[in-house]
């Protein structure tokens, strides 16, 4: 199997990080397989805030999970109330992805460039998790959202969507994942 095959089989969620900086030089490739990513009309109509402060990341995980309490669905809602839960999983960098509000098709440009962070971070022997939880935070009005989309600077007519979790997996064993049966037809 070539190794572009590998790397999209061995790629999971990784939610346990060690406290290793990701090199600059790493999150610069990765960035640079996001902006290459397949976009509608070319729009590339996303938006990477790339946050390293810590502080930010725990204040975006206590606010989204206070929402997160009063979610209609029982499983959001008990993450919410789990207090060992860190929505971030206290990995060194998130990347914050926003998607312009008018652009065609943005959130699904953006999904793309998504995946993208996420296999170029496993080529680089990186664990990612994709993090969409933190969304309800900025789904409603709220004075704590308001402060912190001051302080992520995020630019005017784009909006904040969902995050990837980068880091150095406390463990590299790729889980196994029982997949759905029945998801391909071909009709010839
Ligand atoms: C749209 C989307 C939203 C997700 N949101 C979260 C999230 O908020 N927190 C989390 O831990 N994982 C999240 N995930 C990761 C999924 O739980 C994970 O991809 C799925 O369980 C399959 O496991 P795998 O990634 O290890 O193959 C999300 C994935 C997608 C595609």
């Amino acid at each position: 199997m070539n190794e572009t095959l590998n790397t999209i089989l061995k790629r999971r969620s990784t939610r346990q990080y060690t406290t290793e900086e990701v090199k600059q030089e790493d999150l610069d490739l990765i960035l640079e397989a996001a902006v290459n990513s397949p976009s509608a009309m070319n729009s590339q109509p996303w938006h990477f805030t790339v946050v390293n402060d810590q502080a930010i990341l725990q204040e975006i995980s206590d606010a989204a999970k206070e929402v997160g309490k009063n979610h209609p669905d029982k499983q959001m809602q008990a993450m919410a109330n789990n207090p060992h839960l860190h929505l971030f999983y206290k990995a060194p960098v998130a990347i914050l992805i926003s998607c312009k509000d008018d652009a065609p098709e943005g959130l699904l440009s953006c999904a793309a460039a998504t995946e993208n962070i996420l296999l170029a971070a496993e080529s680089l022997g990186l664990g990612s998790c994709w993090v969409q939880f933190v969304e309800l935070l900025f789904a409603t009005k709220n004075p704590i959202a308001d402060s912190i989309l001051k302080k992520l600077a995020i630019p005017e007519g784009y909006s904040f969507n969902h995050a990837v979790v980068l880091g150095h997996k406390l463990s590299d064993t790729t889980p196994p994942k029982k997949l759905k049966s029945e998801t391909i037809t071909y009709v010839k």
